[in-house]
């Protein structure tokens, strides 16, 4: 453990059950693999700065950061690659003004859509995604994907994503898994439950998702607030920086891509070609990602602000025993303009399995938080 490291200040609370008691229920729009833990973006975030500091995330994901720092005051510019990443984050920052403005949404939306299901052609759908779906219920959700896509309805269309795939009777799919998707389809094979192989109402499990969401909303802050669908390496130059709060990619571990493919294919109808897969590459891509983000950042921070990153380390396989933490600490040693960058705390804990994307996998076991202060 580094000597700096002093993880009870932070106060994490890594159970499950604990943080789904407290958390924003727009956490809960729809899964993400590799998600921060909410208490600890909340714990930095608070930590670090203060009412009206400017946050950047630019590997926002499904937008933790994002939605902490607006609810705290903060505001915010996040960004990411991924389609998914950038809607799930534009979703949970604007948001509909409270359940009613939500509901009269849908209603708007589902009319709009109501007109087209009978024109979608299922045969321009893969078959890899029909596979999934009972043909009324897929052409339903299509219709509706496009209403909102048309509307620029990002709320709406993240409700959708969120309930597309599961086994359980409030989503839309054949017997699947949640966070990525899969047919669980031997589990349950049609003879032994014909029920969840039926057609699926969409617009009553959209209600039902919508009202879910707004259990727990945050204060609506009129802030700054950004999400930018951009390779982080050319994040906007940006002054007057107090912290970025950020979790780079996990060397080798995750692919947010293949992970997201039903729902990525939902918001493009297809599966983006420019968006490249980290995973297959080496050791030296994460330290250029890390390194070229940090170093285009830094500049526009403010003396005394801060750079946090949440690493992952695997502690088995290639990548064992604080790999990404290293490499994230050498750079800062060895970057000249990082030098102006100080180690001041670091945070560490382990991933419960309760928590990962693929339990069985050698999978990212530990995070740390590296504080680094420009001085
Ligand atoms: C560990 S995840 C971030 C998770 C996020 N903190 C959350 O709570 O959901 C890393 C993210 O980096 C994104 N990413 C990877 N390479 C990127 C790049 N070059 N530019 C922008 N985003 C990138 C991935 O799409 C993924 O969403």
């Amino acid at each position: 453990m580094d000597r700096n490291c002093d993880s009870s200040s932070l106060n994490p609370i890594w159970t499950n059950k604990a943080t789904l008691k407290y958390d924003w229920t727009f956490h809960q729009i729809a899964p993400y693999i590799g998600r921060m833990k909410t208490s600890i973006a909340s714990s930095l975030i608070k930590k670090y700065t203060k009412i009206g500091d400017l946050i950047i995330d630019p590997f926002c994901g499904s937008g933790v950061v994002a939605l902490e720092a607006v609810a705290a005051g903060r505001p915010v510019i996040a960004a990411d690659w991924n389609p998914y990443a950038a809607l799930l984050t534009r979703a949970k920052l604007f948001p509909p003004e409270n359940l009613l403005d939500a509901e009269s949404r849908l209603k708007i939306a589902w009319e709009l859509s109501r007109n087209r299901h009978a024109k979608q052609d299922l045969r321009s759908v893969p078959k890899w995604v029909r596979n999934f779906f009972h043909p009324t219920t897929l052409k339903h959700a299509l219709a509706f994907r496009d209403a909102c896509v048309d509307i620029g309805d990002d709320f709406l269309l993240a409700c959708l994503l969120g309930i597309l795939h599961h086994q359980r009777p409030g989503f839309l799919s054949y017997p699947a898994s949640h966070l990525v998707p899969y047919l669980r389809d031997k589990k349950f094979p049609r003879q032994s439950y014909p029920e969840m192989y039926e057609p699926r109402d969409v617009l009553i499990r959209l209600q039902a998702k919508i009202k879910r969401t707004f259990r727990r909303t945050p204060k609506n802050y009129n802030l700054l607030k950004k999400v930018i669908e951009i390779d982080a390496r050319k994040f906007p130059h940006t002054n007057n920086i107090n912290a970025v709060i950020t979790s780079p990619p996990y060397m080798n571990e995750l692919d947010y891509v293949r992970d997201n493919r039903l729902r990525i294919w939902f918001i493009r109808r297809n599966i983006p070609n420019g968006v490249e897969d980290i995973r297959r590459e080496k050791v030296q891509a994460f330290r250029d990602l890390i390194k070229s983000v940090c170093i285009r950042l830094a500049p526009g921070i403010l003396e005394g602000g801060y750079m946090i990153l949440v690493v992952g380390d695997a502690q088995k396989g290639n990548f064992r025993n604080g790999k990404t933490t290293k490499i994230t600490k050498e750079l800062f040693k060895t970057e000249n303009i990082l030098g102006s960058f100080q180690l001041i705390s670091t945070y560490e804990d382990t991933i419960p399995d309760i928590r990962r994307s693929r339990r069985e996998c050698r999978g990212t076991k530990k995070e740390s938080a590296l504080v680094f202060q420009k001085t």
